[in-house]
């Protein structure tokens, strides 16, 4: 993917030799760096760039072994025109004269953790060790948003892993079309603008973000055909600090979205699908369709079936505070090194000799061979029920909206004025899962609960366009339209248009009419992999 850079030494160096080797190169339209007009930014006034490296679009950057096996520190030098600022992935940073920054990663980190923007930003602080930087447009929102709630989850994820070794934690806010909801740049995570919620409530994903502090920047995954070492255990993390801040009930009830995501996406995919196993095989020569593009890993299978594995550790520990000193000792073990899962297991089964003699390794549907290995549903489901209490009531007015004659009286029985977003998400996703409902109903239901059928809110705008397509909705199109020229993250763009394609004519022209209008906006990656739901001939 890309080119070698093959260098011819003078003479053969000795063995341990430091050599220098001076590049003089150009970033020319990579992948990896994206180029954006003012009128792609939230302020519309002033150009603005970003480089985004996960998985492999670094090497479009700058030369590098762009592999996660490889650590390295690094140091930068930036000079911006004047009005524009520079920041980076780094663990400190000053600004010297002629609008020159720069930047030095005191700590090894492999290639893709390299991250650079530059654009009309300015920050605000939030917390002893962190910040916000955003556009000025949006840094008021961007403070009121996470202002005095970073640093809880710092001490919670360094109580549970250990120490945060990065100094700083700041959040930078990009433009719409960032197409991930959150980025783990050390010491400055990037965050899509979608997050401004106004109520905190999309909050998980800065917590996603904080926890690969530990998993995924320190313990790295040797290859990303093992990407599930990153996600799975840095969900896993996520909800071990989500529990100890909000609680069991909510975190089970976000677990269980999530579930409904590995569920949605085994039934699009096929469970037998060889993307859906842990470990899967990226063959050189994706590029040309013969093995797997790194970037194709990017689905929920390293997540959620990776938390399900993970989950599945712990429940053969069978007490959560051994399991925790367990992922404490397994981030002092390993951290500033890349690892492959047979370390992560290797270490595990030495860590507790006793499941090891049990031979838990191999108990038969359970093998952690099989898990590694074998594509499909997870064979382990952690037990979610203590967010009974919140899906219940979500469950129950689902099924009454999913009822062929409606009975109005029960539904309005039931007053979801208290509900969270997250229950609210819960409720659209088991709409979703009971659409088409019958005819009618959807019209009903979106003209009762405004709070979701006109909010903000975007993964309660997505399920909502999700359940308009599926309904075929028509008089609702428009939300459709509204939210993919709003932003454009990929998690949120692809499923819209795989519903509007493998919906009806009018579906498919409005999944056309949309991507005309917005392709010039999306990231390369996302753009290519529209083209390739819409036949359009682009690489997924
Ligand atoms: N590292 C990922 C984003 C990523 C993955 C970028 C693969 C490029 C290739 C990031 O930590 C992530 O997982 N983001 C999620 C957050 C969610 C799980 C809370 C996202 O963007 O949806
Ligand atoms: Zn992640």
């Amino acid at each position: 993917y890309g080119s070698a850079l093959h260098i011819a030494l003078p003479q053969a160096p000795r063995a341990g030799q430091l050599l220098t080797l001076l590049i003089d190169y150009e970033a020319g339209e990579g992948p990896g760096v994206c180029w954006l007009s003012p009128e792609q930014t939230a302020g519309k006034q002033k150009p603005y760039m970003y480089t985004q490296g996960q998985a492999v679009l670094n090497r479009s950057f700058f030369p590098c072994f762009d592999t996660p096996s490889v650590k390295f520190t690094y140091s930068a030098t930036v000079k911006v025109p004047e009005g524009f600022t520079a920041v980076m992935s780094a663990t400190s940073w000053e600004k010297q004269k002629d609008n020159t920054f720069v930047f030095k990663m005191s700590q090894p980190i492999p290639s893709y953790l390299i991250a650079l923007v530059v654009g009309d930003i300015v920050s605000a602080d939030v917390g002893p060790r962190s910040r916000v930087w955003a556009e000025p447009c949006l840094i008021e929102a961007a403070k009121k948003e996470y202002d005095g709630v970073i640093e809880e989850f710092l001490l919670v994820g360094e109580k549970l892993f250990g120490p945060y070794v990065w100094g700083r934690y700041d959040i930078l806010f990009m433009p719409p079309s960032f197409p991930f909801g959150g980025m783990e740049n050390p010491c400055l995570t990037f965050v899509t603008p979608c997050l401004l919620a106004g109520d905190r409530s999309l909050v998980d994903v800065i917590i996603h973000e904080i926890s690969h502090s530990w998993f995924g920047n320190l313990v790295t995954n040797a290859t990303w055909g093992e990407f599930w070492l990153n996600e799975g255990f840095t969900m896993y993390a996520q909800r071990r600090i989500s529990t100890e801040v909000y609680g069991l009930p909510y975190t089970c009830l976000e677990a269980a979205t999530g579930r409904a995501l590995l569920r949605q996406h085994m039934d699009a995919t096929g469970e037998d699908h060889p993307l859906n196993k842990l470990r899967v095989v990226i063959e050189p020569g994706f590029c040309l369709f013969l093995g797997v593009n790194p970037d194709d890993t990017y689905n929920e299978t390293p997540y959620e079936k990776g938390y399900c594995f993970v989950s599945y550790l712990a429940h053969l520990v069978g007490n959560q505070s051994k399991f925790d000193a367990f992922l404490q000792a397994y981030v002092n073990r390993f951290k500033f090194q890349s690892i492959t899962a047979d370390d992560t297991l290797g270490f595990f089964l030495e860590y507790f000799p006793e499941l090891k003699e049990k031979g838990v390794d191999s108990i038969p549907g359970f093998e952690f061979d099989r898990w590694l290995n074998m594509p499909g549903w997870p064979p382990y489901l952690p037990d979610l029920s203590p967010g009974q209490q919140l899906m219940r009531p979500a469950d129950e007015l689902a099924e009454l909206w999913a009822a062929d004659g409606l009975n109005m009286e029960a539904i309005e029985a039931v007053d979801i004025t208290g509900w969270r977003t997250y229950q609210l998400v819960y409720f659209l996703d088991q709409v979703l899962q009971r659409s088409p409902l019958p005819e009618g109903n959807v019209k009903r239901l979106s003209k009762m609960y405004p709070k979701m059928s006109t909010s903000q809110n975007a993964e309660l705008r997505l399920r909502w366009c999700q359940i308009i397509l599926k309904n075929n909705l028509e008089a609702e199109y428009s939300k459709v339209k509204d939210f993919l020229h709003s932003q454009g993250k990929q998690k949120y763009t692809l499923p819209l248009y795989r519903a509007m394609w493998g919906g009806s004519e009018a579906t498919r022209a409005l999944a056309m009419e949309t991507f005309s209008a917005t392709a010039p906006q999306l990231h390369v990656n996302v753009q290519n992999y529209v083209k390739k739901i819409l036949g359009l001939g682009g690489a997924e």
